[in-house]
């Protein structure tokens, strides 16, 4: 049973009003990355819950590295960085995905991912999915194959969800 997880996580998300502009409701992990047992609890939880064997997880900058790197840890996986454009220092694959106002790049070390790898996709949040699927299209592109994504929370009611049609999901909270 994953409830009482889940009642221990929700109660360590803190809800910021008016963050990062008014109207907006910042869900802060913070207070949940600072306790030891809850952050052990919900990073094994995410491993355990991985779909099969998997070779490579994947975090997204900069919060998904924070539980994407246990996770790979706990299921003795390695872990991919995806990262915002200019950070990588080496040969990158690259991805726009749409931003509220504009658009971003993710991108990869594609030789960091080995043909046929399954790859866990590990986040904190799922809200928009743009940043969600543009990384499941690079690691795809890259020769990956994503096998499952893990959050922490999903923001149901922007719809990430649509935007993986057909990819297993994971989500410890719904909002
Ligand atoms: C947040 C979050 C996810 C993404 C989800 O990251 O950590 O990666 O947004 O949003 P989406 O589903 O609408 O794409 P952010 O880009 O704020 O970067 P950060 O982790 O560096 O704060």
């Amino acid at each position: 049973e994953r409830r009482p997880l889940a009642d221990l996580a929700a109660s360590l998300v803190q809800d910021v009003p008016d963050f990062p502009e008014p109207g907006v409701v910042f869900k802060d992990i913070t207070p949940l990355l600072a306790d030891g047992a809850a952050l052990k609890a919900v990073v094994e939880d995410m491993a355990s819950r991985a779909p099969g064997p998997i070779d490579l997880v994947v975090g997204m900058e900069a919060r998904g590295f924070i539980l994407g790197a246990p996770v790979a840890v706990a299921l003795g996986a390695g872990f991919i960085p995806v990262r915002k454009a200019g950070k990588l220092p080496r040969e990158t694959l690259a991805g726009a995905y749409e931003l509220e106002y504009g658009s971003a790049v993710l991108e990869v070390h594609p030789d960091t991912i080995r043909d046929g790898s399954r790859v866990l996709v590990v986040d904190d949040v799922l809200a928009t999915g743009g940043t969600a699927a543009a990384t499941v299209a690079l690691l795809e592109k890259a020769g990956g194959v994503v096998v499952g994504l893990s959050f922490l929370m999903e923001l149901t009611f922007l719809g990430g969800r649509d935007r993986l049609p057909g990819r297993p999901l994971d989500v410890l909270l719904s909002y």
